[in-house]
């Protein structure tokens, strides 16, 4: 296994990745010079997560407009790269300003409209437990992810992400197989709602970017869309948690990345994945459950809840609001 490349010049990222079959290759720089770069119908496999132009750090737009702006611009070219059979995903939430929620996914959904060779073949629910608490909505606590296949003939190995079943011993209650067990051994079939935590605070994959996806969520994407040895494509990828993913699944990984901050946590993650040390949670890891006795999942004294009740009620221009 070689190291990861970073490199600034998108001729050379896309030649190192398609023709020299490098195992990790960041491009420093606008994901649209590496896309212009790329052979058509070369990549086997595009998943990402693009900036949601909600005011991060690495945005310079709050604007709605320029996400759709972007992706129209961005997604014919992405899928003109993609092998026949190849898949995309794409990964987005909502997008909120003064309290008003548009679900990105619908956004793209109509961008993708105009490419009818797009197939649509699930909108997967990613739901998470934590994040901010609203006080005028429900606290948002879900994302979608976009899986498309590029024409009919497509893989998909649903073996590779069976989940336990509930009921194992299940069996068929008439019929010719009356008795036997009727699940399969393998596992079920993970279905298209997701819980997988987020990546916050104590997380073990916490970099100090602001809003990385789970190592998980793409671990599965890549058992399920892509053979060993297949090109894993992320243009927005942030530290690279496509790239740990593909990797730690023997495939290898092209990314694109215009901070120098997350292209370098991300070469460290990506050294430790080709080492194969990649530190991840897995998507099948059971939730958390606190211990009902611990201190935190007991119910405190009233005394204490009163207080809270308290300082609550007070003005509102003395509180902090949570929420956007
Ligand atoms: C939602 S984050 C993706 C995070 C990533 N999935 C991860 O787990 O780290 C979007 C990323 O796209 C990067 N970005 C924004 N515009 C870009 C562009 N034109 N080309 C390449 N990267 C870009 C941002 O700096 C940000 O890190």
């Amino acid at each position: 296994m070689t190291s990861p490349k970073i490199l600034k010049t998108a001729s050379t990222a896309a030649n190192y990745a398609l023709h020299q079959a490098a195992d990790a290759v960041v491009f420093h720089g606008d994901c649209m010079r590496l896309i212009n770069e790329i052979p058509d119908e070369s990549i086997p496999l595009a998943i990402s997560s693009p900036p949601y132009s909600i005011g991060k750090d690495y945005e310079n737009t709050e604007d709605i407009d320029s996400f759709l702006d972007l992706h129209k611009r961005l997604l014919p070219q992405l899928v003109s790269k993609l092998q026949p059979g190849g898949s995309l995903c794409w990964q987005v939430g909502s997008h909120v300003k003064n309290g008003v929620v548009t679900p990105l996914d619908y956004l793209v959904m109509d961008c993708m409209r105009a490419m009818p060779e797009m197939k649509l073949r699930n909108r997967i629910v990613w739901t998470f437990g934590h994040g901010l608490h609203c006080s005028n909505r429900f606290s948002g606590r879900h994302e979608t992810l976009l899986w498309f296949t590029k024409g009919d003939t497509y893989n998909f190995d649903l073996d590779a992400v069976r989940v336990k079943q509930k009921y194992p011993g299940k069996r068929y209650a008439s019929g010719p197989k009356k008795g036997k067990l009727s699940g399969n051994p393998l596992g079920k079939n993970p279905g298209d709602v997701w819980d997988i935590p987020n990546v916050k605070a104590r997380h073990v994959e916490k970099t100090t970017h602001p809003c990385q996806f789970p190592v998980g969520l793409v671990h599965r994407l890549v058992r399920a869309l892509s053979k060993p040895g297949d090109l894993v494509f992320d243009p927005f990828c942030g530290v690279s948690s496509t790239g740990v993913a593909a990797l730690a699944l023997d495939r290898r990984f092209l990314g694109a990345e215009v901070m120098a901050e997350y292209i370098e946590i991300g070469r460290q993650r990506l050294k430790s994945a080709l080492a194969g040390e990649a530190e991840f949670r897995p998507a099948e890891q059971e939730i958390f459950v606190p211990d009902p006795n611990s201190s935190v999942a007991r119910e405190p004294d009233p005394i204490e809840w009163q207080e809270v009740v308290r300082i609550r009620t007070q003005p509102i221009q003395n509180q902090v609001r949570a929420c956007a």
